[in-house]
């Protein structure tokens, strides 16, 4: 692994891998390909280490010629693939943006790379990789007595979003076994840590109770989710990228699945002691249940045995210290929140699309 192309790189998950291999792996090269949507901020990539071994390109994953240039102008022999729509609520109003990036996207890249790597090089490349980050999503959603999913639990996907990561899998997945390309796939749980957009839970409810407003909690709050610090996913995925067998999925999970109002109540007894003086005490009275989501999935849980035993791999951080660390970093980062407040949320897209959540003006 000499020179790696990151796609996707300026958004939360990307952005805090792209750090982590600059400060990690020395002799690397990084080049991060970003089209720069409402998720992605170069703002998230401030003061990195080693700058001359980094470069941005802002561009679209789906324009497969630019992809070939950058595979052949800077001789990438590894591919980590994070550019997507990620958030299942856009996903249920707007569904076409995540049919383009993330199923067309990842086959542009595909193809890029079987153009490049395969039929230009013929396979000369050593060793290359393709490296696909999905979600658990893909594996639907399980009741209270299933078990957590494993690599071999059958997709299920949900949502909209869910059903294009999961379409994504099966080209990648396709790739590997009909051109050999070699492939690696990871399916991991909700991330959470510094860089988050807030529009996803965690982000949005320490935000929205910092200024003392509404934290809106979707149906009965009893849905669970497993919970990943976004420092461990990076560790995860540097282990598959060394050591992880060609062809083959690794499950990633945190080891921890609170049910969303009990997380949500976490986050407000963190704020509670952190910020003794705010007007805002106790924080959890902020909580207010809204209207669910449709179909939404009811609990994740997953299996990371696989990469544990194969790769020696497993979290370190609990949802407690996750979570402070987390308040903590956007408590201390005011000038990214301030940037980040002029984004345009969900909010603003749906009162310039809906009249009200999901009739369309
Ligand atoms: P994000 O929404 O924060 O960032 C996505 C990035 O992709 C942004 O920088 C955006 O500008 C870029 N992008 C979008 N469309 C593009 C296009 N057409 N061309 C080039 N760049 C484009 O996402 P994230 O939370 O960092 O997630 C990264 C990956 O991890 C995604 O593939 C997502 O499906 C997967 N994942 C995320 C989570 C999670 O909890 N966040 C969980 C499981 C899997
Ligand atoms: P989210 O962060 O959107 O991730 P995902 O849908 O990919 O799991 O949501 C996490 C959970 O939190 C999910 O069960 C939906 C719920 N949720 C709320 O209750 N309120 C909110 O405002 C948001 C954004 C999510």
């Amino acid at each position: 692994m000499k020179n790696v192309l990151i796609t996707g790189g300026a958004g939360f998950i990307g952005s805090n891998f792209i750090r982590h291999l600059l400060e990690s792996e020395l002799e690397l090269q990084v080049v991060n390909l970003d089209a720069l949507t409402y998720a992605g901020s170069l703002d998230n990539l401030r003061n990195l280490p080693r700058p001359d071994h980094y470069t941005f390109i802002q561009g679209d994953i789906v324009d497969q010629e630019l992809v070939e240039d950058i595979l052949r102008n800077h001789d990438i022999d590894t591919l980590v693939h994070f550019a997507a729509e990620s958030h299942v609520d856009r996903s249920i109003l707007g569904p076409a943006a995540f049919v383009r990036t993330n199923i067309q996207g990842t086959f542009s890249l595909l193809e890029a790379a079987r153009k490049v790597w395969i039929e230009e090089k013929k396979n000369s490349i050593e060793p290359a990789r393709f490296h696909h980050v999905s979600t658990d999503e893909v594996y639907g959603s399980l009741s209270k007595e299933d078990p957590a999913f494993t690599e071999t639990t059958p997709y299920m996907p949900n949502s909209p979003y869910a059903a294009s990561k999961a379409a994504s899998d099966h080209l990648v997945r396709a790739y590997g076994h009909t051109y050999n390309l070699p492939i690696t796939i990871s399916n991991c749980s909700n991330n959470y840590g510094p860089n988050q957009f807030p529009e996803k839970l965690i982000p949005l409810m320490i935000l929205n109770a910092l200024e003392g407003k509404p934290l809106p909690v979707y149906g009965d709050g009893r849905q669970i989710r497993d919970w990943l610090y976004v420092g461990d996913h990076c560790t995860a995925l540097m282990s598959i990228l060394k050591n992880g067998q060609l062809g083959q999925t690794y499950n990633i999970g945190g080891g921890n699945q609170p049910t969303n109002l009990m997380l949500v109540e976490q986050i407000c007894t963190i704020l509670d002691e952190r910020l003794p003086d705010s007007p805002y005490q106790p924080h959890a009275d902020l909580i207010e249940f809204v209207a669910d989501r449709p179909g939404h999935d009811r609990r994740y849980a997953m299996d990371y045995t696989k990469i544990q035993t194969k790769l020696g791999w497993s979290p370190s951080e609990s949802i407690q210290s996750g979570l402070k660390r987390t308040v903590e970093w956007y408590l201390e980062n005011d000038a990214w929140l301030g940037k980040i407040r002029e984004r345009p949320t969900l909010k603003d897209w749906l009162s310039k699309n809906y009249s009200d959540r999901g009739r369309k003006t």
